[in-house]
């Protein structure tokens, strides 16, 4: 009988390490090499991202989690402790894998700090996230000014993953934690004329490069929703990702997101939500009142007026995939456009 005696070097075959998870390394391998991370000593910050990397990669989870928010950012969030919150299994994207944790924290979209997608986490380390208040107000019988740790606690926090699209056609899959904006609007009791929220970020020149740097802009970034979006089930105020607290890059303490929209409607890092009785302006439009309107509802048919949106492509690699009208929760929202 022929036993075979593996040698010390061969390793079964569950221990290859997923092609998803190698090819995520790209982008920070990359971004190590380029500025010069390897080959010379490290300094904490730099032996900071390493680990973060390490802890990424190493699950092989659902997701791959262990993002280390203060290692892509240099500091860590005030909020850790609140994560991670339970899953809520309601929403997930079963055709579509999550995207990784490093590319959904390194490629982003956050004006005020710089237009430049790839930069904007190198940007953000010394944003201060505390003490950090939420004012609502306008017409609403319980409106306040609000801790955002006070609205943590007000409301039961989960995880959900959802599908984002951006304009630029660029996407990802992700796992957001937060709590629906519909209980936040049932709390503050809009009076019967409110029709529509006005939701405005923090401007803050001195910490925000991109401000002063494109003094054109009509900071502060500011958005808005009919008050049937923001009850719709799938409107989140959300304050963290993969199971840690919201990076400052990706809109820390916490920003909007509502999935079935331009990513542009996802407003980051929120001071200010009031409530109205008309459509309020919205930065984008306000910039380019053709190429951007109020709803901005993705669909495939209506090609932005520079380039198509019949596809996307998937954050890390590309991948070129049909985009769906409402992103895919054409279920969930398309009665609120029936009319
Ligand atoms: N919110 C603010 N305050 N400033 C911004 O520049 N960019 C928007 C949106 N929210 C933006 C913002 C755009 S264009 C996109 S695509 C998403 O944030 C990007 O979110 P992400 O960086 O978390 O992927």
């Amino acid at each position: 009988m022929l036993i075979k005696i593996p040698k010390r070097w061969e390793l079964p075959e569950s221990a290859v390490t997923p092609r998803k998870l190698v090819e995520a390394r790209r982008p920070l391998v990359a971004s190590m090499q380029k500025e010069g991370l390897i080959g010379r000593a490290m300094t904490r910050r730099e032996a900071l991202k390493l680990a973060a990397a390490g802890t990424t990669m190493a699950g092989c989870g659902q997701y791959i989690k262990g993002l280390d928010t203060g290692a892509a950012s240099g500091l860590s969030s005030p909020y850790a402790d609140w994560f991670p919150v339970p899953r809520n299994k309601a929403y997930e994207v079963p055709e579509r894998a999550v995207t990784d944790g490093v590319s959904a924290t390194t490629h982003n979209n956050f004006y005020e700090f710089t237009v430049s997608k790839s930069d904007v986490w190198k940007l953000v380390g010394d944003f201060e996230l505390e003490p950090w208040t939420v004012e609502i107000t306008g017409l609403v019988a319980n409106g306040g000014t609000f801790g955002v740790e006070d609205l943590f606690a007000l409301f039961d926090m989960e995880e959900r993953i959802y599908r984002f699209r951006c304009v630029e056609t660029w996407a990802m899959t992700v796992p957001w934690s937060g709590f629906p904006l519909a209980k936040l609007v049932e709390y503050v009791d809009p009076l019967p004329e409110a029709t529509h929220i006005a939701f405005i970020s923090k401007n803050d020149p001195e910490q925000m490069p991109g401000v002063s740097a494109n003094p054109g802009y009509p900071w502060p970034y500011y958005e808005g929703l009919r008050i049937d979006e923001a009850t719709n089930e799938l409107a989140m105020m959300v304050a963290g990702m993969y199971g840690e607290a919201l990076p400052r890059q990706n809109g820390a303490p916490l920003r909007v997101i509502v999935p079935w929209k331009y990513g542009y409607k996802s407003i980051k890092s929120v001071v200010r939500i009031a409530f109205v009785n008309k459509q309020p302006g919205t930065f984008w439009n306000t910039i380019a009142p053709d190429e951007y309107g109020f709803l901005s509802n993705v669909d495939p048919s209506v090609p932005h007026p520079r380039w198509s949106q019949a596809t996307e492509r998937l954050l890390p690699d590309g991948q070129e995939v049909d985009t769906m009208l409402y992103n895919g929760y054409e279920a969930e929202v398309s009665a609120l456009y029936s009319g």
